[in-house]
């Protein structure tokens, strides 16, 4: 399993910030599964789009007005939580769940860990970002190791994860460019 997925990452492309959908692409899932696998997913599910909102919270909120390379590449990076955001609400909804309805303290979350680096700097916040992300990608891993996922979602799961892999390339080559 281990290796499958170590495959599977290689071949996603993060350079594409948000994939295409098409009509058919959305389906109702989880029509034969077992309770418990359901309810594993359902757990799985409901963190991932909890921590997607205080991911695009907190790129949101590192934002300024500046028309800096920094800004440009935090727009993409928020519309590209939006994107993973979106690809856990429609999972949710696919598998007959729903959101949870006290998501709005990880909005509080994001934003305090988005508005309070960016008053601190651009180093600290580049370095906040990578934390973060870097969490991300663990919570991630251990997502995809525990839970019996159904293969379409665990390929959402694994592009997303790859892609927090990419945001954390693209703030340590900023904070690299920075030092020199
Ligand atoms: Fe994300
Ligand atoms: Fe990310």
């Amino acid at each position: 399993m281990e290796e499958r997925k170590t495959q599977a990452r290689a071949s996603y492309d993060v350079s594409i910030v948000r994939p295409q959908m098409r009509n058919e692409d959305f389906k109702i899932r989880g029509r034969d599964m077992e309770p418990a696998r359901l309810k594993a997913i359902n757990k799985g599910l409901l963190t991932l789009h909890t921590l997607e909102l205080m991911a695009m919270t907190i790129y949101k909120f590192q934002l300024t007005r500046q028309k800096s390379e920094l800004n440009r590449q935090l727009i993409a990076a928020m519309c590209n939580e939006m994107t993973h955001y979106q690809d856990f609400q429609v999972k949710l909804y696919e598998f007959g769940l729903r959101p949870r309805l006290t998501r709005w303290a990880f909005w509080l979350v994001g934003f305090a860990f988005g508005f309070g680096s960016r008053l601190l700097g651009q180093r600290v916040l580049l370095k906040t970002s990578v934390w973060v992300e870097s969490k991300a990608v663990h919570h991630y891993a251990e997502l995809l190791r525990t839970i019996d996922w159904d293969e379409e979602t665990r390929r959402v799961i694994e592009k997303d994860q790859a892609d927090e892999d990419g945001h954390i390339n693209k703030w340590k080559k900023l904070l690299d460019a920075q030092a020199n």
